[in-house]
């Protein structure tokens, strides 16, 4: 039994840990250790406390696979509601849909009982403010809502080494069933609706008992348009080792052309237990725990350089 997290999973690794150890499965694992980062007003790419879209809106995505039976749910562009990769798991576990968005996501969380909540903190809603009047006069700041043209206003303010901060979290269970869960509040400042890989199961969170597991964090439209997570896994069944399969996948990003390029991150788990984790950053780190460790062990990703390029 294991648990493998990106670094801000910190705060939840042990009580997943806790749960595979009285008997939980995988999925139990992933969600109650991603609802512990939701939950961390200190964490600003995460749930409660997450950094809003360019209009002060705090839009969540989620998503969470089962690699038994590969059922999957996911939530995006969520407002209103503060765990949303127990959303996530309801629609997997009740609805005959994958992905639920926006006003429908909500109208199904509220169905299923969950707690609407403001989701903007004070300290999240005074950055915001700071960001967007360091670049617009305060007279467009003061009608945000009413601008026609936002788009520019996005490239401006958002930060590529900030902009896709995320928690990723692979349990594997005591019957060797993997689960894999990612929760995010996407980019900070981000245009309105726009969603990043975490809750594109195949692009952000991909989990195959069969193969293995693999989760991202970083830039999420690169992750979208390399297939990334399911990419990862599928070299493994194509017979490569997690070592090569995550290069691999790695290199996959470093191909890609156009104006937008930053930071991607994965963290993997094989059928056997093993964890691994990659970067295009020097000197990432990620965290894993086995059932029968005391605490987790922070391990180096392997670097990949991916090249960045921004407008
Ligand atoms: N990786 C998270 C995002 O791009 O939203």
């Amino acid at each position: 039994m294991i648990v493998v997290a990106s670094s801000n999973g910190i705060v939840g690794i042990q009580t997943a840990v806790q749960v595979l150890r009285a008997g939980g499965t995988a999925v139990d694992a992933v969600e109650a250790g991603i609802r512990l980062v939701e939950a961390n007003p200190d964490d600003h790419t995460v749930g409660y406390g997450g950094y809003p879209n360019i209009l002060g809106q705090v839009e969540l995505d989620a998503s969470i696979m089962n690699g038994r039976t590969l059922e999957s749910g996911a939530v995006a562009a969520l407002q209103g509601y503060p765990h949303p990769i127990s959303i996530a798991r309801k629609v997997m576990e009740e609805l005959p849909h994958v992905l639920l968005a926006g006003a429908g996501a909500a109208r199904f969380a509220a169905e299923m009982g969950f707690t609407a909540q403001e989701m903007l903190t004070p300290e999240a809603q005074r950055v915001w403010q700071e960001r967007l009047q360091r670049h617009m006069p305060p007279e467009l700041f003061a009608n945000l809502h009413a601008q026609p043209a936002l788009r520019d206003w996005v490239r401006l303010a958002t930060d590529p080494e900030r902009a896709g901060g995320t928690v990723n979290f692979i349990a594997q269970d005591a019957h060797g069933d993997i689960a894999c869960g990612v929760s995010t509040s996407g980019w900070a400042w981000k245009y309105p609706g726009r969603l990043g890989d975490s809750p594109i199961i195949g692009a952000g969170n991909y989990a195959d008992n069969r193969y293995g597991a693999a989760a991202c964090t970083g830039m999420g439209e690169m992750a979208i348009r390399a297939a990334t997570a399911r990419s990862l896994v599928l070299y493994l069944k194509m017979g490569m080792t997690l070592a090569e399969a995550g290069t691999e996948a790695m290199r996959d990003l470093a191909d890609l052309h156009g104006r937008f390029l930053s930071v991607m991150n994965i963290i993997a788990l094989d059928r056997h237990g093993q964890p691994a984790a990659f970067s295009s950053q020097q000197g990432k780190t990620y965290i894993y725990q086995r059932a029968d460790m005391v605490e987790p062990i922070e391990a180096l990703r392997t670097f990949v350089a991916i090249p960045t390029r921004w407008g």
